[in-house]
């Protein structure tokens, strides 16, 4: 099904009762999103389920989104050519901005390797409202980490169009927040994204 033939002319917006201001007013922080991207094995989910810990424990209402979870329900019936990487990353992006109108600080873990869906997401969100945060890590030590034996099975000719590998990664070319994961520790890494929302007074 295309998602162009959804459009119709019959559908009004609704303007809620309840405001994104309003909802930020309850919880005592703005909302933005935190977008993760990088090559498979670059520390996307284990710096984002640390650092959502952290800001939980701070009393900051988050939610995290990460791409092997959502891929189990919302988006199991995409797979990973072009096409679908890019619907996966646009359902993603309306979901975040749910979620940022709901007054939630969201955190999303995807690949998003294309440059192309990065901007599109940045563009459905206000200004100020999108973090990037590049996860930067040499493909070798990506490789060397394997965490899901990806790369081992890409290598071997066992699974077709990894990223990194045979299926692209663009490195983001204005991110707001670059973390080389191969040189800063977990701890480091959640306190540069933390100085960072301090610094934009998200939190
Ligand atoms: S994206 O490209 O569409 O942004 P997403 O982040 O949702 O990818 O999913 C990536 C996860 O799916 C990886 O963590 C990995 O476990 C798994 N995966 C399975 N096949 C691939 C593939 N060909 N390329 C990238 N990730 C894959």
């Amino acid at each position: 099904m295309s998602v162009n033939k959804l459009n119709n002319n019959n559908i009004y917006w609704q303007k809620l009762n309840v405001s994104k201001e309003d909802r930020r007013k309850n919880t005592g922080h703005k909302s933005a999103v935190i977008w993760f991207t990088g090559l498979p094995g670059s520390g996307k989910t284990t710096i984002s389920k640390n650092l959502e810990k952290r800001l939980f424990e701070m009393g900051i209402h988050t939610y995290l989104l990460d791409g092997d979870n959502i891929r189990h329900g919302l988006n199991k019936d995409l797979g990973f050519s072009k096409e679908d990487r890019d619907e996966n990353i646009r359902r993603i992006g309306e979901v975040a901005k749910l979620f940022l109108d709901a007054g939630i600080l969201i955190l999303c873990a995807f690949a998003s390797p294309y440059t192309k869906q990065r901007r599109l997401v940045r563009g459905l969100v206000g200004r100020n409202e999108f973090i990037e945060v590049f996860m930067k890590c040499p493909l070798n030590i990506c490789i060397q980490r394997d965490p899901k034996g990806l790369y081992k099975k890409s290598l071997s000719g066992e699974i077709k169009g990894l990223t990194g590998i045979d299926d692209p990664y663009e490195n983001p070319e204005k991110a707001e927040i670059i973390i080389e994961t191969d040189k800063s520790s977990i701890e480091e890494s959640i306190n540069i994204i933390l100085d960072y929302l301090k610094k934009k007074e998200v939190i």
